[in-house]
C-alpha cells in the first residue's frame, strides 16, 4: 500500500471530482460509517443522495433561517446571557443539535435539558467513530462505546421518530420536511434501506450537520476576536454589515476545513494526475488545509485571515472546505448561505446558520474570557476546540 498526498488546489479539485475514487476516510469507523451517504459509492450513492436532496432546497433553508432559527438562537442563548458567560462549544452544540435534528427528522418529545444532554452524549460517541482513523486512544474500546450509543439512539430516538413518520405516511397526513421522512417515503428507490442502515444514516446526519457547524462557528469567532483586536478601526464593521460578517465566516471556513484532509481509495487501477499509477490498495490523501492556502488561487497572503479576498479561477471563498464532486456537502447552503452576487439586499440575503450565530454572539458583546482561556481537544489528532469560554455584556449594556 502506498499513501500519496496532493496539496495544490488544482490537484485536490481534480481528485475530488473523479468517479473512480471511493471515500477512504471512514474505513476505520465502519461500525457507524460503513453504509452512510458519505461512504457510499456510484449508483448506490446517487440513489440515496437524490432522495435526501429533496429536503436540502434553498427555499427551505431560507424560510428556516428567516422564521425559525432566530427563535432557536434566542431561546438557547437566553440562560447564558443571564449568567454573563458561556462556552462557545457547549452553546454551539445545543443550538446546532436542534437545527440538525429538525432537518434530519429526529424527534425530541420531551424538549428537556436532560434529553438534549443524552443526545449530545450520543453525538460525542458517534463523532469518535467518524474520527477513528485519526484516534490516538484504544480503537476497540471506542468501537464498543459507539455500538452501545447506537443501541440507545435506536431505542430512545430513531425508532419512535420512524414509527411516527411511518404512521403519518400511511394515514396520508401532512408530512414533516426532513431526511427520515423522505427516506421512508422513497424507501423502495433505495438499494439498501434496512432499519439498521437508516438508523445509522440518521446518526451520521446529526453528526455531519451539528459538529462541523459548531467547530466552524468557534473557529470563526476565534478568527474574528484576533482580527478585531488587530484592526480596531474596522472592528465595528462586522456587526454593521452582515454581508461582510458572512465573508469573515467564509474566510475562516477556508482556513479551517472541518477535516484537514479528504481521503480517497481507487476502485481499480488508474493513472492519476500528479500521482501516477495507483490501485485499490493505495490511499490518496487530499490535503484540504494546504489546497485552501494555495497562493495561486488565494494570493500571496493565502495563509492569513483576510475577509473579502479575491480568488483566482472558479474558486469559492471557502475553498474546498465543503468538498467538491459527488460527495460535496449537501448542507453547505444551510451552514454558509448563498454567495453574495452583485447588489445584495441585506434584509433578503441568505446568510447561513454560522453567520447568524456569530452575529447573535457578537451583538451581546461576546469576547474571550481572560480568566479561562480556550482549550483544544487532545483526544484526536485533528485539532478542534474542546472549550472556548466567552463573556457577554451585562444585559443593561445591550442595545434595544
Ligand atoms: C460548516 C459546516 C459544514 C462543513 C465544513 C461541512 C463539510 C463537509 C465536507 C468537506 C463534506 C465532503 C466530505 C468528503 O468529500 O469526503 C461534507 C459532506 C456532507 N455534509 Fe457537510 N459540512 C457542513 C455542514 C453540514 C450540514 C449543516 C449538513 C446537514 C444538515 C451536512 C451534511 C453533509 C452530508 C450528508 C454530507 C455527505 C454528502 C455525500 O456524501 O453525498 N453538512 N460536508
Amino acid at each position: 500500500m502506498a499513501v500519496h498526498s496532493v496539496k495544490t488546489y488544482a490537484e485536490a479539485e481534480e481528485l475530488l471530482r473523479r468517479d473512480d475514487l471511493r471515500q477512504g476516510l471512514y474505513d476505520e469507523g465502519a461500525v457507524l460509517m460503513e453504509k452512510v451517504l458519505v461512504n457510499l459509492h456510484g449508483a448506490e450513492h446517487r440513489a440515496r443522495r437524490m432522495v435526501e436532496a429533496k429536503v436540502f432546497r434553498r427555499d427551505v433553508f431560507f424560510a428556516y433561517e428567516q422564521k425559525i432559527f432566530p427563535h432557536t438562537i434566542a431561546e438557547t442563548l437566553a440562560p447564558f446571557l443571564v449568567d454573563g458567560c458561556c462556552d462557545l462549544v457547549d452553546f454551539g452544540n445545543r443550538v446546532m443539535l436542534n437545527l440538525t435534528a429538525d432537518f434530519s427528522g429526529i424527534d425530541r418529545p420531551e424538549r428537556s435539558a436532560a434529553e438534549t444532554a443524552t443526545l449530545l452524549g450520543l453525538l460525542r460517541s458517534f463523532g469518535k467513530a467518524a474520527t477513528l482513523g485519526q484516534a490516538t486512544g484504544d480503537r476497540e474500546a471506542i468501537r464498543a462505546e459507539v455500538r452501545d450509543s447506537l443501541k440507545l439512539f435506536d431505542d430512545a430516538f430513531f425508532t419512535p421518530s420512524m414509527q411516527r413518520r411511518q404512521a403519518l405516511i400511511e394515514a396520508g397526513d401532512e408530512l414533516p420536511r426532513d431526511v427520515l421522512t423522505v427516506l421512508l417515503q422513497f424507501r423502495s428507490e433505495l438499494p439498501d434501506s434496512t432499519h439498521d442502515t437508516l438508523m445509522k444514516e440518521l446518526a451520521f446526519y446529526l453528526l455531519a450537520g451539528a459538529f462541523t457547524s459548531v467547530h466552524s462557528m468557534t473557529d470563526a469567532m476565534h478568527e474574528l476576536f484576533v482580527w478585531q483586536t488587530a484592526n480596531p478601526d474596522q472592528a465595528a464593521r462586522v456587526l454593521a454589515d452582515p454581508v461582510f460578517a458572512q465573508s469573515c465566516v467564509m474566510e475562516s471556513t477556508r482556513l479551517h476545513p472541518s477535516s484537514a484532509v479528504a481521503c480517497r481509495r481507487p476502485t481499480g487501477t488508474a493513472e492519476m494526475p500528479a500521482v501516477g499509477l495507483v490501485g485499490p490498495e493505495d490511499v490518496l490523501m487530499i490535503d484540504l488545509l494546504a489546497a485552501n492556502q494555495d497562493v495561486s488561487r488565494f494570493g500571496a497572503d493565502a495563509a492569513a485571515f483576510r475577509p473579502g479576498r479575491e480568488t483566482v479561477g472558479n474558486v469559492g471563498p471557502y475553498g474546498l472546505s465543503f468538498g467538491m464532486g459527488a460527495h460535496a456537502c449537501i448542507g453547505r447552503n444551510l451552514a454558509a448561505g448563498a454567495l453574495p452576487r452583485g447588489t445584495v439586499d441585506p434584509a433578503a440575503h441568505h446568510y447561513g446558520t454560522i453567520t447568524l450565530l456569530v452575529l447573535a454572539l457578537l451583538r451581546h458583546g461576546a469576547r474571550p474570557d481572560p480568566a479561562d482561556p480556550a482549550r483544544q481537544d487532545a483526544s484526536i489528532t485533528r485539532l478542534k476546540w474542546a472549550r472556548y469560554p466567552v463573556l457577554f455584556n451585562p444585559p443593561q449594556q445591550d442595545g434595544p
